[in-house]
């Protein structure tokens, strides 16, 4: 951490955000009605969008002064993959409905912030078109449904485009009961999702929209592990059952995720199935966790209960929405910068030193 990086974030000079609030009020101001339903919303009741806030907030820190703090150590290694700090961006499908160009924005800001983006395969852009937006490193998030022929072939071409590593989704043989976009009647046109589906490939998408499910087993993961040669992440893995199955699936790492309570409503918040999956796995992979971190101090609580990176969803959508790929970098920035500072403050000069020691539930918790 350089004092320059935190000044500016803290009392900027030609910033264009000063703090995350401004740029989400950004996005309620400048998104339409519908593309608001879809980003902000959930799932049925959404009780499990509310869940992983709530859930965060529950944990506070146990710090530990005068450690001799000075110089903070914040990069670290994921699936290969070089960041300047423990965070990814999530996967947003029907880009084209927060920024122009989508998730090409998303990979030109997170090339500047030094990390790595999760581009999903609903885009309105074709995975070619968001390779050639950077020069850095990117996941590619692709769909546990379809022929895995079909699957194999969208995976070669990613890698063909130079994505670094592949990320199935589990949690979405079709879409989740989202009221709130069904309330205004309203469908994410075709074109903001079908970017990489040249006609036949489209079918498999559609199915998933109509409801018709998924015929994938652990056993077909298994076997298009096998036929990949960049590492694979598996994304939606919620309880010890599915993260042991994952392992044995042959997995690179996990994602810890539901969605962010998109998919199944009434799941449980990530941040309380994280312990479970992290103790399950024991190193053997690594472990992503997403699901309402929207600060930097956030992400200093999901790695204290076990996660290796973050992943933030609507933070990266939002900041889209507010102004593509420099309100992007300024979320980033502030993110870190928050990220850092609570470090700081909580007196953890590196990330190998933060663990479940630093943080306990609230008293109000607890009860
Ligand atoms: C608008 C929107 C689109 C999404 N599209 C995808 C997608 O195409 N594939 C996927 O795996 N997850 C998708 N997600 C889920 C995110 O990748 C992530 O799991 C979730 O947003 C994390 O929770 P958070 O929004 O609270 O950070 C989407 C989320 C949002 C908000």
């Amino acid at each position: 951490m350089t004092h320059s990086t935190d000044e500016q974030a803290i009392e900027p000079s030609g910033e264009p955000f000063a703090t995350l609030e401004e740029i989400y009020v950004r996005a309620r101001e400048r998104l339409d009605a519908d593309a608001w339903a879809v980003l902000d919303g959930g799932a049925g009741a959404e009780q499990t969008l509310r869940d992983n806030l709530a859930a965060l907030r529950r944990w506070s820190f146990r710090p530990k002064y005068l450690s001799g703090v000075t110089n903070l150590i914040t990069s670290t290694t994921f699936v290969g993959i070089d960041l300047a700090f423990p965070v990814l961006t999530a996967p947003i499908g029907g880009d084209g409905l927060f920024h122009e160009r989508g998730q090409c924005e998303t990979a030109a800001a997170t090339a500047m912030a030094g990390i790595a983006p999760v581009i999903s395969e609903a885009s309105r852009f074709s995975l070619e078109t968001v390779a050639a937006a950077s020069d850095g490193p990117k996941v590619m998030q692709l769909h546990a449904w379809g022929e895995p022929d079909e699957f194999l072939a969208l995976a070669q071409r990613a890698c063909r485009a130079g994505y670094a590593a592949l990320c199935v989704t589990i949690d979405c043989p079709t879409l989740g009961w989202r009221e709130r976009a069904m309330s205004r009647r309203y469908l994410v046109p075709e074109e903001q999702w079908s970017g990489n589906y040249p006609a036949t490939g489209a079918s498999a998408a559609h199915r998933l929209i109509s409801g018709f499910g998924s015929d994938w087993t652990w056993e077909t993961l298994a076997q298009v592990r096998r036929r990949l040669e960049v590492p694979l992440l598996v994304k939606g893995v919620l309880t010890a059952e599915d993260a042991e199955l994952a392992v044995g699936a042959g997995v690179d790492g996990i994602v810890v995720s539901n969605h962010g309570g998109r998919q199944l409503d009434c799941l449980p918040a990530t941040m309380d199935q994280l312990p479970e999956v992290v103790d399950t796995v024991r190193g053997r992979v690594p472990v992503a966790v997403d699901g309402g971190i929207r600060r930097g101090s956030d992400v200093l609580k999901a790695l204290a209960l076990g996660a290796d990176v973050v992943l933030v969803g609507r933070l990266t959508a939002m900041a889209l929405a507010a102004g593509g790929a420099v309100a992007l970098s300024a979320a980033l920035r502030l993110l870190r910068a928050e990220f850092e500072r609570s470090m700081l403050l909580a007196g953890r000069r590196s990330l190998k030193d933060i663990d479940r020691s630093m943080v306990r539930l609230s008293a109000a918790a607890a009860q």
